[in-house]
């Protein structure tokens, strides 16, 4: 009798599962929870880059140093040039998100905003800590949602090269400051 009943029970099972996860489909992902998705692999992604693989080879084992110029170097691209990698790449095989790391002050002019919204963003990122930026902009004719998350200086090592690279146009940053900020932009329908 039991293994009767065990099969309908687990086919009902089954159907509301398969109903839970069209319901899901259905009502759909926001744009504000992709956005707020991808944000957490990319930060993810780059803290372990940072951590386990920048961090240890180069400071805790010191077989490596890390350095913007890595090809001339042999050394380490920094979290910010892989970051960067990343989001060309995505660029290059998707249009539906692109993404970047930007500042109001960059070493690397290309990371300066380049909408009023990113400017909006990344000043609100600063004068907001611990806070993120949602809003949405029109481009060429077509609207966007953006968001902007604050990349926050959490070790010496951030301040200490932004601070004295001959790029820089701000030099008194400190552990604690917003440096920039995640723009993550979606096209909307
Ligand atoms: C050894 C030097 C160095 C260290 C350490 C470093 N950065 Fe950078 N950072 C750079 C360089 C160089 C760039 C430009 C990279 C590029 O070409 O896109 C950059 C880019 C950035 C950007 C994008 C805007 C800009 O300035 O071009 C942010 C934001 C940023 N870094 C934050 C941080 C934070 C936060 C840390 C610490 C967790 C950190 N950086 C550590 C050198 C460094």
């Amino acid at each position: 009798m039991q293994q009767r009943f065990r099969k309908p029970i687990k086919i009902a099972l089954a159907a509301a599962m398969t109903m839970a996860a069209v319901g899901v489909a259905a009502e759909g992902v926001s744009y504000r929870q992709a956005a707020d998705m991808l944000y957490l692999v990319m930060s993810s992604d780059r803290a372990v880059y940072a951590r386990k693989v920048v961090q240890r080879l180069t400071r805790d084992e010191q077989l490596l140093t890390a350095s913007e110029h890595f090809e001339d170097d042999s050394a380490l691209p920094l979290p910010a040039q892989m970051f960067r990698f990343g989001a060309e790449m995505a660029a290059d095989k998707t249009e539906d998100f692109s993404y970047s790391l930007l500042s109001l002050h960059p070493v690397n002019r290309k990371n300066g905003p380049g909408t009023d919204l990113e400017r909006e963003g990344l000043q609100f990122v600063a004068d907001h800590p611990g806070e993120n930026f949602y809003g949405e902009e029109e481009l060429g004719g077509e609207r966007y949602f953006a968001a902007v998350y604050p990349d926050v200086a959490v070790a010496e090592a951030c301040v200490n090269c932004h601070n004295n690279h001959k790029d820089s146009p701000r030099t008194d940053a400190e552990v604690g400051d917003v440096m920039g900020g995640v723009v993550i932009r979606i096209p909307m329908d």
